[in-house]
């Protein structure tokens, strides 16, 4: 699948998948929706007594774990971070995507690892972080009941890929998150908001990113 690497309106950078006509994050600002989503509208809704455990649909270029890295070395947060992703992106694509020049130079070296790490092996990039990839369809997983406080469910849209966005997958991330956890997601879409209703989470509607009305915060009751 070609992929190719495009601007967005913040100045940061994000891929286009032509054949899809779809884009990793918002071209109105990658970094700013995945500050919003993410990072204000996720992590930092979290009540930290001890380690949390992050669970990310679809690692990608690795954004949203560096800037979650940069979170907790920040506010010496404690965080095991699983990044789950079928359809891992070419390291040349991560080197013209540049995210490290968005950051402190301090996190370069760890980005670069996120990406070159072994799959499946848990790694310490840091005191605060621990990081695991996984490479698997969201479909084929298998993970433990009860163990994750928040995931960032980052997929493409609906309309372009619609089995991820099934009941199935959905109710395997109520099952995975521990009571009160957590699941954020850029999507608004009615129908996302009446399964996550139907399967027990409590859903928020909260105000989306720059060009986008609304994002969904869901806690499983
Ligand atoms: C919107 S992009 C997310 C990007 C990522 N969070 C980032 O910041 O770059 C969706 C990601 O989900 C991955 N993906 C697509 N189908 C998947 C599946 N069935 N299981 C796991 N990952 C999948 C894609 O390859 C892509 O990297």
């Amino acid at each position: 699948m070609k992929r190719e690497v495009i601007l967005t309106a913040d100045g940061s950078k994000t891929i286009y998948i032509p054949e899809m006509d779809e884009n990793y994050h918002s071209t109105n600002g990658a970094l700013q929706e995945a500050l919003h989503v993410f990072i204000q509208n996720g992590i930092r809704t979290i009540n930290f007594n001890d380690e949390i455990k992050v669970f990310e649909m679809g690692f990608g270029t690795g954004l949203n774990a560096l800037l979650t890295l940069v979170e907790a070395v920040n506010s010496e947060k404690q965080i095991n971070y699983i990044g789950i992703e079928a359809f891992p992106v070419e390291l040349k694509l991560i080197k013209e995507i540049n995210y490290e020049s968005l950051v402190n130079e301090q996190f370069t070296e760890s980005f670069s690892l996120m990406h070159s790490l072994p799959w499946s092996e848990k790694h310490i990039l840091h005191p605060n972080f621990t990081f695991q990839k996984i490479h698997l369809k969201i479909q084929d997983y298998q993970p433990l009941n009860s163990s994750v406080d928040l995931i960032f469910f980052d997929a493409f849209g609906p309309k372009v890929q619609k089995e991820v966005w099934t009941i199935d997958v959905l109710k395997k991330m109520h099952d995975m998150l521990k009571p009160n956890g957590i699941l954020v997601t850029y999507c608004a879409k009615g129908q996302m908001k009446r399964d996550l209703k139907s399967l027990g989470f409590k859903v928020e509607g909260l105000p989306g990113p720059p060009g986008k009305r609304e994002m969904t915060r869901a806690v499983k009751l």
